[in-house]
């Protein structure tokens, strides 16, 4: 311990951690401070202290950071939503950009730079979230929010500036609706998803609704003009409450003439126009002509895949996720495409190696934070694709990856981008160009 035990103390900070967190070495022991940032000395209150590393937030600035912003949102610092708002905005990029470009040198692959940025406005830009809602009596009844910083305790939202507009301005008035409904407390969690033509809300119900409970979404929805949905015990499928039969969601990809359709509990990117550049830029990587044949892993409902196939002689998308993998099918359909096929298909499965998709010219890999390192040995082995997208949320898991398809000398990195996907958040979203070796001489 610097000081005594517990007792706040100065110190500083040297860099930012990967969750956004100030990083101090203080006696030989590196502490994490919430809310100070790089440059900084500050007074530091411990919050838990480890032996190898302990962590604190700050009480003080002594010496500011030139990048230190005011934080725009009443609930910076409580919320688990942001935690970068107290730091410039091109500076959040720059420490996103650091964070790739470590992970990837630590991995041994580079050294690289990110040769392309997408981003668009860093407000009102989430499209989906989850909200989760509390009975706390002691803090005046229902509490519907994010989680608050490594806690399960939710902070109360009156608004929140991150989120599209259509949502923000019903936020407030959603404690007053839970708390009239026959089992206040039996709502875990709201889900929100916008589409380009409706916004969506599903209530996650314990306990059956009641006519009245059903009464009461339904005004709420004509009000606002939302669509409503239950879903009940927070895994079955969603039931429309209003209205009755709602039209599906959808969002376009307007360089591509494609609109794709999904339920609102489906995943979609979470920030449209970034998603917009994001195809467009994988799309134009690529380099697809009329000869290409594309594999699309990860495909979810086909939101590279069906751009892919306006070019492309051929795709086949792949997705763990049956209702996923129907509505591609359905968006491809709606789409007048019909050169692009879709398969469930677990690709983390241990049975993986059995499966023979036959070569493809060209892979978009877009898996979840974990990573992709199940199909690599698949795709060096017997796709064999001249080109290859990497699409990641998880700058160490696409280290590791990109570390396994380069070191045996079959690819080479060529292109790295940085989307800006999560502006306020800690959260990397980057895309990879592989190329294949024998096909990048001179
Ligand atoms: C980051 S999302 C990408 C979806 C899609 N490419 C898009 O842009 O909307 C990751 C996808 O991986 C799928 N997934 C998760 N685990 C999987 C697994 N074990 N096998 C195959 N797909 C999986 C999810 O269903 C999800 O659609």
């Amino acid at each position: 311990m610097p000081t005594n035990q517990g007792a706040p103390f100065p110190a500083v900070v040297d860099s930012l951690s990967h969750d956004g967190r100030g990083v101090a070495r203080v006696e030989g022991k590196v502490w994490f401070v919430d809310g100070a940032l790089p440059g900084e000395t500050a007074i530091v209150r411990p919050t838990k202290t480890r032996r190898s590393f302990s962590s604190g937030r700050v009480d003080k600035i002594i010496v500011r950071s030139k990048n230190r912003v005011q934080a725009p949102c009443q609930y910076f610092g409580t919320c688990g939503g942001c935690v970068l708002q107290h730091l410039e905005h091109s500076a959040q990029l720059d420490f996103k950009r650091r964070i790739l470009l470590d992970a990837l040198g630590k991995a041994g692959v580079g050294p690289v730079e990110v040769t392309n940025l997408i981003g668009t406005t860093p407000w009102g830009y989430r499209r989906k979230a989850r909200l989760s809602v509390r009975l706390v009596p002691k803090k005046g009844g229902i509490l519907v929010g994010f989680n608050e910083r490594n806690s399960k305790r939710v902070t109360p939202l009156a608004e929140c500036l991150v989120i599209d507009a259509s949502v923000n301005f019903v936020l407030a008035t959603l404690p007053s609706l839970l708390q009239g409904m026959s089992t206040p407390d039996r709502f875990p969690q709201i889900e929100i998803a916008v589409g380009d033509n409706a916004t969506a809300l599903v209530f996650q119900h314990l306990e059956p609704l009641t006519t009245g409970d059903t009464y009461r979404l339904e005004q709420f929805a004509r009000k606002n003009n939302l669509l409503v949905y239950s879903q009940s015990s927070g895994s079955g499928p969603v039931e429309a409450i209003f209205p009755h039969e709602p039209v599906l969601l959808n969002y376009a990809l307007p360089e591509f003439s494609v609109s794709i359709g999904f339920s609102p509990i489906d995943f979609i990117q979470v920030n449209g126009l970034v998603n917009q550049a994001l195809v467009g830029m994988v799309i134009d990587w690529l380099d697809i002509g009329a000869t290409d044949s594309v594999l699309d892993l990860f495909c979810g409902l086909g939101n590279f895949s069906i751009p892919a196939a306006r070019w492309a002689k051929r795709v086949l998308g792949v997705d763990e996720n049956p209702n996923l993998i129907s509505r591609a099918h359905d968006n491809a359909h709606q789409n007048g495409i019909s050169n692009a096929g879709f398969e469930c298909r677990d690709l983390f499965s241990k049975d993986l190696a059995k499966w023979d998709p036959g070569q493809f010219s060209t892979v978009i890999l877009d898996p979840p934070r974990s990573g992709a390192l199940e199909v690599l040995n698949l795709i060096k082995g017997s796709v064999k694709p001249r080109i290859l997208a990497y699409i990641s949320c998880d700058p160490a898991t696409l280290a590791r990856d990109a570390g396994t398809l380069t070191k045996s000398g079959t690819y080479r990195l060529v292109k790295l981008g940085l989307a800006d996907m999560f502006p306020h958040t800690a959260h990397v979203e980057s895309v990879a160009l592989f190329h294949r070796c024998e096909d990048t001489v001179g």
